[in-house]
């Protein structure tokens, strides 16, 4: 005999699926998803450590041979390589927060690093990109001695910052902190 659903389970389950959204990541494609965002992330970490020994190769190097072809080495390959692991990163995580139950703007945890990607990646285009033809310029003229531009001590900005930012990203991400952004509804079940 079929069971009728009474009117109370039916708007709980209308209002569940309403809260569920338009797009769910089955299991086996957000254990793909989760995979590929967590080594597009590792890989952004990766270059951001590459960058900071670039730049105190540039400072401190033995010679000045070496110290040139460490900042001609940043202008040429490493901004487009972070820039790219970054929206990487981005777009992996927009995908996974979407199709789960952590949403966008549900978690403070998801909304942070949210914000904290956007800004990150913001920063590789506004500030560091556009000084890079200075930098790779004085990497190719620094054996003849060409003086230093004002932007070389910048440079130790942008790994340091980046790097403190996503390690605050990844301890978000493991510990998820904060709960829910509003509470409201019902709980949701978690896959
Ligand atoms: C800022 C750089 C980011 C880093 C370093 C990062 C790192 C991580 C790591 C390590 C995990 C795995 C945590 C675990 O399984 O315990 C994770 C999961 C996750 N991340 Fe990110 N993330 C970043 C950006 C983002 C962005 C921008 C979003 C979304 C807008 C996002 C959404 C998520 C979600 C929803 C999960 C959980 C997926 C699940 O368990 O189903 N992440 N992230």
């Amino acid at each position: 005999m079929a069971v009728r659903e009474t009117e109370t389970e039916q708007t709980l389950r209308e209002a569940a699926r309403r809260q569920d959204g338009w797009f769910k990541l089955g299991r086996r494609w957000r254990k793909s998803v989760l995979v590929a965002h967590i080594v597009f992330a590792g890989a952004w970490i990766g270059i951001d450590v590459m960058v900071a020994v670039l730049v105190l190769t540039g400072k401190f190097g033995s010679s000045d041979e070496v110290r040139g072809l460490a900042y001609e080495t940043l202008a040429t390959f490493v901004v487009w390589p972070m820039l790219v692991t970054g929206l990487l990163t981005l777009i992996t995580g927009l995908v996974l927060g979407l199709g789960t139950r952590w949403g966008l703007v549900r978690y403070w945890w998801v909304a942070i690093k949210l914000v904290l990607n956007l800004v990150l990646c913001t920063l590789i285009l506004v500030a560091l990109r556009p000084g890079m033809d200075e930098i790779g310029a004085y990497g190719r003229d620094l054996p003849g001695g060409a003086p230093e531009p004002a932007g070389v001590t910048n440079l130790f900005f942008p790994p340091a910052v980046s790097l403190t930012t996503l390690t605050l990203a990844t301890v978000l991400a493991v510990a998820k902190p904060w709960g829910r952004i509003r509470r409201s509804g019902r709980p949701r079940a978690s896959r």
